[in-house]
């Protein structure tokens, strides 16, 4: 048998493993007898006994970066084929949420250390092509997702990154420009998007945009807090995890396993408050609008706290049919593909969610309405920033005429607030 320590800030909440040809996890009997102990994922309720099979192996698959990105760390790393488990037991000090996973006989340090990463530095490191998930010397540290990332911290006043030493928890999250030609140039997207989102009221961390001078998108980390200047991590697990599913299934063409019905009936199991289902459908709408084609399962998230679970704050949003994509990767109603969305789709989606339509519709209607007075602000002040390119003004101008269309679509579709 061979194993990992499942660690939930300072605090021991289980094992993960591998025995008799299975990966295992098992809860820790002093997590189980302290009040406040919370679940791995909604799959794993809080008891004795270890939990086997597909389930474990998929949760726990879901924390490790995907397609070349994982590639490129195992390449890095001088890994071939290498198993979630060997993968974790190299990356684990650092996960989504809560958990780390050490060895057997290690401990998390109650003492939190960060280095000083200077723009210069980082900038080398994004040169280098070496994988910046691990660039850090200091510690080592997994984030899902198949783009160039990494945590740390930063000190948005005094401009400063600065990255964990040992287990001390990053609070941010850095993404660079992506390197597949084709989703390029990427940080300004996200910057741009999630500025927007913000500026609609929907919830979404802060987000900055650096020069270092390549750009570099940072968002700060939801699944962190401060208290009384120590970080303490909040858990988190995504729509695949909530499902049950391993990443390679996060797109619904990739066999139906997800879909917005699917995660919506889950996050009522949980319970989430029914504002956060109303968050949810404003996530939908969102993403139509901007034309995210890439809204799937992983990037939705939930959190759990002592008072129980509540949908995390909004990430990864993009305009990713300015380059292209216009296929859905959550379907809307039966519709695959943004120009085949039409009134009937989202009836059919709020029959298959149990929604409303008539003020899913009125909702919709409202943030086309808005979206396009806000996206003016949003990309002017984007476009006057220092450092823009002339390829990133390009992109903005691309992404005014998705947003463009998408909000007439919209709001042809809900011309007359539908009865229902
Ligand atoms: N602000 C945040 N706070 C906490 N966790 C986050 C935050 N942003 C992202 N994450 C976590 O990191 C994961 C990867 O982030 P993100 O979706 O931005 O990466 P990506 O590589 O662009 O993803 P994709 O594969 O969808 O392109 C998310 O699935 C989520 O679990
Ligand atoms: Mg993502």
């Amino acid at each position: 048998m061979i194993r990992l320590r499942v660690w939930a800030n300072v605090r021991p909440m289980g094992w993960f493993g591998h025995a008799a040809g299975e990966f295992f996890f098992e809860y820790d009997l002093q997590w189980l007898n302290q009040p406040g102990a919370f679940v791995l994922a909604p799959q794993f309720a809080l008891g004795s006994g270890a939990f086997t099979g597909a389930l474990v192996r998929s949760y726990f698959e879901n924390l490790l970066p995907e397609g070349e990105a994982l590639d490129d760390v195992m390449q890095a790393l001088a890994l071939r084929d290498a198993a979630p488990f060997e993968l974790l037991g190299r990356l684990g000090r650092e996960l989504p949420g809560v958990i780390s996973l050490l060895p057997e006989g290690a401990q998390p340090s109650a003492e939190q250390q960060y280095a000083a990463l200077p723009f210069d530095v980082l900038s080398s490191r994004l040169r280098s092509q070496q994988p910046l998930l691990v660039s850090n010397k200091y510690t080592t540290m997994s984030l899902a997702g198949a783009q160039e990332k990494m945590g740390l911290r930063f000190d948005a006043r005094r401009q400063l990154l600065s990255e964990s030493v040992g287990t001390s928890p990053s609070t941010h999250i850095l993404k660079p420009d992506t390197r597949q030609r084709r989703y390029q140039p990427s940080a300004v997207n996200e910057y741009a998007c999630m500025t927007l989102a913000r500026a609609l009221k929907l919830p979404v961390p802060a987000v900055w945009l650096l020069r270092v001078p390549q750009a570099a998108y940072v968002v700060e980390r939801y699944d962190r807090t401060d208290v009384a200047g120590n970080i303490v991590a909040l858990h988190q697990f995504d729509g695949c995890q909530l499902l049950g599913h391993g990443s390679g299934w996060k797109y619904q063409r990739q066999g139906g396993l997800v879909s917005i019905p699917k995660l919506v009936s889950a996050l009522r199991a949980l319970p989430v408050r029914g504002a956060d289902m109303l968050q949810l459908q404003r996530w939908v709408m969102f993403n139509y609008l901007i034309g995210n084609a890439d809204a799937h399962a992983k990037n939705l998230s939930v959190l759990i706290g002592h008072n129980g679970y509540r949908l995390a704050p909004f990430y990864d949003l993009l305009c990713v049919r300015v380059y292209g994509d216009d296929a859905l990767a959550l379907y809307i109603g039966d519709e695959d593909r943004f120009d085949a969305v039409g009134a009937h789709s989202w009836e059919g989606l709020c029959a298959d969610c149990g929604f409303g339509f008539a003020p899913l519709m009125l909702e919709f209607r409202r943030m086309a309405q808005a979206l396009m007075p806000a996206w003016i602000k949003v990309r002017d002040r984007v476009a006057s920033e220092p450092g823009i390119t002339g390829e990133e003004q390009n992109l903005l101008s691309g992404m005014t005429q998705v947003f463009e269309q998408h909000a007439a679509h919209a709001l042809s579709m809900t011309v007359r607030p539908a009865q229902s």
